[in-house]
């Protein structure tokens, strides 16, 4: 008997973080992981983006993540800037989807960020681009879901990454203002997409899962 429920998965930006998290939830669920690092496939890249799909064209899992942009001003964000992170998280992802078949009975992640919801003057370029995305999946949702595949948009608050110590220069400092007191460990998205496909969870799909430790003030 097949041990594993779904035969493949990709995910991108699997390599470190959130990402690593859920490739390692997964060992037991998926025969085959492509988990992939920047340096397989950047996204922020079109000719990389085209050399991927030229290897794969069907998963059962697509997990759609990268790297997070600069905190910039608004004032010093070039036009290159803005090319460089359209294509890293948006136009790729709307590429990838449009050439890679979705098996029927598979799902979708998308990492965006809880700042879909409180966007606000830094991070800018993450909160304008990702909501712009969300918006892309929400779209394609029935579309998708006439082939029983699911779309799940998970938007993380601080979580215990390399991209945190990036942002944030005292974490402890930081961490006493949250209201869990602590940063969120990647752990619990990796268990939470395990326990969505193999239980096979259906109902929520084209919806956005909050998993922000209680900070948002939005209901
Ligand atoms: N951690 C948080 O608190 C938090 C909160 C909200 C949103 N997010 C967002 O969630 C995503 C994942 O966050 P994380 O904290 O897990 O980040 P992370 O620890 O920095 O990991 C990022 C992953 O994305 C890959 N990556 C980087 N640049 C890429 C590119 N150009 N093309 C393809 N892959 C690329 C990295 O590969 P390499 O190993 O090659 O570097 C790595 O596997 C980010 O977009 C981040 O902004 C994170």
């Amino acid at each position: 008997m097949n041990k594993f429920k779904y035969k493949k998965s990709i995910i991108l930006g699997g390599s470190k973080g959130i990402g690593r998290s859920v490739t390692k939830a997964l060992k037991k669920t998926s025969k085959k992981i492509i988990s992939l690092s920047s340096k397989d496939l950047d996204l922020s890249n079109s000719y990389s983006v085209k050399q991927f799909l030229k290897t794969h064209n069907n998963t059962d899992i697509l997990f759609l993540n990268s790297g997070g942009p600069p905190n910039l001003k608004f004032e010093e964000i070039t036009n290159d800037i803005w090319i460089r992170y359209f294509k890293q998280l948006f136009l790729s992802y709307c590429e990838i989807l449009r050439k890679l078949k979705i098996n029927k009975g598979g799902y979708i992640f998308y990492i965006s960020s809880s700042i879909i919801k409180e966007p606000e003057e830094n991070l800018i370029i993450s909160s304008s681009l990702r909501i712009g995305f969300s918006s892309v999946l929400k779209s394609l949702s029935k579309k998708y879901a006439k082939n029983n595949v699911s779309i799940i948009n998970i938007a993380p608050g601080p979580f215990k990454t390399q991209r945190v110590k990036e942002l944030i220069k005292n974490i402890s400092e930081y961490e006493k203002k949250l209201p869990l007191k602590k940063l969120g460990n990647p752990d619990e998205i990796g268990k939470f997409v395990k326990f969505i496909i193999d239980n096979k969870i259906r109902y929520i799909t084209g919806s956005t899962v909050y998993f922000d430790g209680g900070i948002s003030k939005s209901l």
